[in-house]
């Protein structure tokens, strides 16, 4: 049985909430394996939008939903967001979701510290979207995080949290925030306990039992390669790992558990954040862009920046993260244009380069170098063959899979569920 990842390919964004959803029909787990609830997924289902941030988006349709090892999770965020995911009418059970035991927890103090730290940096900020995801992961990664499965043990609870708050507060003095003692944090961390426990699994082996039972896993990703904390535009990123390699580690199984990996593309770029951005446009075609595109934040509200597809950016995007295919987005925000031009290199100082250089300097003084295509008047907005596409939009998909050297897997023409081409069943291979 194969089971399929889902990966941004850019900057985030690209639409993998409405690929998942789409897709979860014919799957029976759909599992997330990094970041948090940094995350906007968004779908849409006839005339309902839903908005997830930490929940797997096959919820919607009653899959089962995992939340792995992987992720931070801000227990608050997360039932704040049952409620409302609920309230919307979809049934939320622990035989729906389950939730890694030894996933970390983000906390008060991890929201705190990332704000606090982007306000001292001034105009050197990140642009981060201030839910405490960096400092979370990196107490996990130092060994002093309080984990999923801490709140079934109160002594240990205790134990990692005293150890927490003298790391903390040597922080917080230096920012000059005022120092905590644990006992607020511990109070309110038992008191949701309860809540938690009927959630809480060794996902691990509740992935491996649907492996073995021959269930159709998919692994929903979060932000996209270029805000990989090793493969992105560091140290304009997240702070986890994005690429498909993450879906295994992140989940509890062996990379063998992924066939195909699909990784999620939008038809032009955006990015939201600071960070280097070689074809972000400024002037009323980004902001054309970013209108028919509805290009604000799901999270944050923020306007996202918007410019031309660059060809080379996803290359290395479908190399690092081993993709298969690609689920090309928003094509139908392109209609209209009279011409759309395409990155196929850039240069610096001189020299032309066919990939993204790895130097901060570097990556902000590229430029690009463009190739100039023929737009279409024609609308392709909601088409749902091929055939509905006019022939220059097809041209501009073909030019794109050569310079990608992926396929275009599926393509997507709409928010709505239905507005999707499928041209290779990622689940056939
Ligand atoms: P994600 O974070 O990758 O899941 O993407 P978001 O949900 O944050 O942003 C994608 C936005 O584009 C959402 O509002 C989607 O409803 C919308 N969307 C997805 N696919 C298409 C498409 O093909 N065309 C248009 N016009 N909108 C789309
Ligand atoms: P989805 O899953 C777009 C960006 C932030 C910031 C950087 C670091 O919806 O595609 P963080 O809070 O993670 O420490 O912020 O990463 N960012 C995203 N941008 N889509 C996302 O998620 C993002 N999650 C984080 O804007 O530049
Ligand atoms: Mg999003």
């Amino acid at each position: 049985m194969t089971n399929v990842a889902v990966v941004g390919a850019q900057w985030g964004d690209e639409g993998k909430g409405k690929v998942v959803d789409w897709l979860s029909e014919r799957a029976d787990v759909v599992v997330r394996f990094q970041g948090g609830h940094n995350a906007g997924h968004t779908l849409v289902v006839n005339d309902a939008v839903y908005k997830l941030s930490l929940l797997p988006s096959g919820v919607v349709r009653g899959k089962l939903s995992v939340i792995g090892n992987g992720v931070v999770i801000d227990p608050w965020a997360l039932f704040d967001e049952i409620d409302r995911v609920r309230a919307q009418g979809v049934d939320i059970t622990p035989e729906t979701l389950r939730i890694a035991d030894n996933a970390c927890l983000i906390l008060p103090i991890h929201g705190e510290l990332d704000r606090a730290r982007e306000e001292a940096a001034g105009g050197g900020r990140i642009g981060t979207t201030g839910r405490g995801i960096g400092p979370a992961y990196e107490d996990k990664v130092a060994r002093r995080a309080v984990r999923v499965c801490d709140l079934a043990e109160p002594e240990t609870l205790r134990f990692k949290i005293d150890r927490l708050m003298t790391h903390h507060n040597a922080l917080r003095k230096g920012l000059g925030a005022t120092p905590l003692d644990g006992e607020k944090l511990f109070e309110s961390l038992q008191a949701l306990a309860p809540r938690f426990a009927p959630y809480v699994a060794p996902v691990w082996r509740v992935l491996d039992e649907a492996r073995r039972a021959g269930k159709r896993i998919l692994f929903e990703g979060a932000q996209g390669a270029m805000l990989d904390v090793e493969h992105g535009t560091y140290p304009y990123v997240t702070s986890s790992n994005t690429v498909s390699g993450q879906a295994a580690a992140g989940s509890g199984m062996g990379p063998g558990a992924v066939a195909y990996v699909l990784g999620i593309t939008k038809a032009y770029t955006t990015r939201v954040g600071s960070g280097p951005f070689p074809t972000e446009l400024f002037d009323s075609v980004g902001e054309g862009l970013g209108e028919r595109g509805r290009e604000f934040g799901t999270v944050t509200g923020r306007r996202r920046r918007c410019g031309w597809f660059d060809a080379v950016m996803v290359r290395q995007a479908i190399k690092v993260g081993g993709v298969d295919g690609i689920v090309l987005t928003k094509l139908d925000v392109l209609d209209g244009m009279d011409q759309l031009n395409v990155c196929v290199g850039y240069e610096l100082d001189g020299q032309v380069l066919d990939h993204f250089p790895a130097g901060m300097d570097a990556q902000a003084r590229v430029t690009p170098v463009y190739e100039t295509m023929e737009g279409w008047a024609d609308s392709t907005r909601g088409a749902r063959t091929w055939a509905d596409l006019p022939a220059t939009a097809i041209k501009y998909i073909r030019r794109v899979e050569e310079l990608i050297e992926a396929p275009v897997a599926i393509l997507s023409t709409g928010p709505d569920r239905e507005e999707t081409i499928l041209v290779h069943d990622p689940f056939a291979d």
